[in-house]
């Protein structure tokens, strides 16, 4: 049932091709620059009307929300508060009948976003699921939903849930920013690089031996940090969640300009420090902090796209992958990650698929 892989962990990153690609099945027009999304279940004036939204999730499916946030922001321009599930209910939240409400869960079990869906309902704003699993309490009660459809998840860890999470925020994003003001040419331009992610999560995949060994080499840190700026800042929470939850070993992600206002101090030269570059509109900005990391003898890991003079002699080790749109870097970075924090647990000799202390889904409050 593991399809000949060793876990379920690394069948589901291996799928992702097809898992992305079934995501996008059916919704994708590429000629129209848009998408079809028959589940939503909202009218168009009303979704027009929308003026406010607010992203509820838990863990790995909160770090896709803060992505979606990012998007929607700037290509529909209608503000987003990303809320934790388990916050969202006890903060007296601003919720008006012009509020959408995105939920995203992987399980549709997970109590606190359930709770925090009902409590949204209750308070007047629409409900939208983002759900994998078909017929789960979140996609029965949402008012309308977009499924993943990214097949069973049965790795705690979640992988191929989060890049067709993120896909799925795309698909809205572009469906709704072509209902308010995107031309038909930049919806194409998008379209088109929705298209090309299943090869290109390939042509990753191809190369997963390199991160193997990466992972050799570091499977004996007690520490991790993980730096991304913009889109690629919930990257790199995920990352480090992934390791943390997998493998036991600490690590945190933060956005990198953050780093000189205190983690800075932690870096010496036996912290690994994964900085997620690619070629996007912060590059230039994440350079220098990775100089920042070199100058205090960090041991960097680096996920870039292309050449860097600037870089030259400063990576430990560098890791290349495919360009994209800025909006769907964070998909491209996120596999080697997964594939990091997954053969650095199974080194250790960690239990993958069921970590300690841990469930698939969390259906207590
Ligand atoms: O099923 P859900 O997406 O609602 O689950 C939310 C979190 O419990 C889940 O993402 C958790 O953080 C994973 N173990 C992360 O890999």
């Amino acid at each position: 049932e593991r399809g000949g892989y060793p876990h379920f962990m690394l069948k589901e990153i291996f799928e992702q091709p097809t898992t992305v690609e079934n995501t996008m099945r059916g919704r994708l027009i590429l000629e129209e620059g848009f998408s079809k999304l028959g589940g939503l279940n909202i009218p168009k004036e009303e979704l027009l009307a929308v003026d406010n939204i607010i992203i509820t999730a838990c863990g790995t499916s909160w770090h896709s929300a803060l992505i979606g946030e990012m998007m929607i922001e700037e290509l529909c321009r209608i503000p987003v508060e990303v809320e934790y599930a388990s916050e969202f209910r006890y903060r007296n939240p601003i919720v008006t009948p012009r509020t959408l409400c995105i939920v995203i869960s992987q399980s549709g079990e997970t109590a606190d976003t359930l709770a925090a869906m009902r409590e949204a309902k209750r308070r007047g704003a629409r409900t939208l699921g983002l759900v994998n699993v078909v017929g789960s309490t979140i996609a029965r009660e949402d008012d309308g939903g977009i499924y993943l459809h990214a097949g069973p998840e049965i790795g705690v860890a979640s992988t191929k849930a989060f890049t067709s999470q993120v896909v799925a925020l795309a698909l809205f994003t572009l469906k709704l920013a072509r209902l308010r003001d995107m031309s038909v040419e930049r919806g194409r331009e998008l379209a088109q690089a929705l298209a090309k992610l299943p090869e290109q999560i390939q042509s990753i995949l191809d190369r997963a031996g390199e991160i193997e060994e990466v992972a050799e080499e570091f499977k004996r840190a007690s520490n991790f940090l993980y730096l991304g700026r913009g889109y690629n800042f919930p990257a790199a929470l995920e990352g480090a969640l992934k390791l943390k939850e997998i493998s036991y070993i600490h690590a945190e992600g933060y956005p990198a300009a953050e780093m000189k206002h205190g983690p800075i101090a932690l870096i010496d030269e036996m912290m690994p420090v994964v900085c997620i570059a690619p070629h996007d509109s912060v590059f230039d900005k994440i350079t220098s902090n990775i100089q920042e990391v070199k100058a205090r003898k960090g041991k960097i890991i680096a996920i870039t796209t292309r050449d860097e003079p600037s870089l030259a002699g400063k990576l430990d080790y560098e890791f290349r992958v495919p360009e994209t749109v800025d909006l769907l870097t964070p998909i491209l970075a996120s596999i080697p990650l997964q594939l990091l924090a997954y053969y650095i647990a199974v080194k250790r000799g960690c239990n993958v698929d069921q970590p300690r202390n841990l469930a698939k889904s969390v259906t207590v409050e």
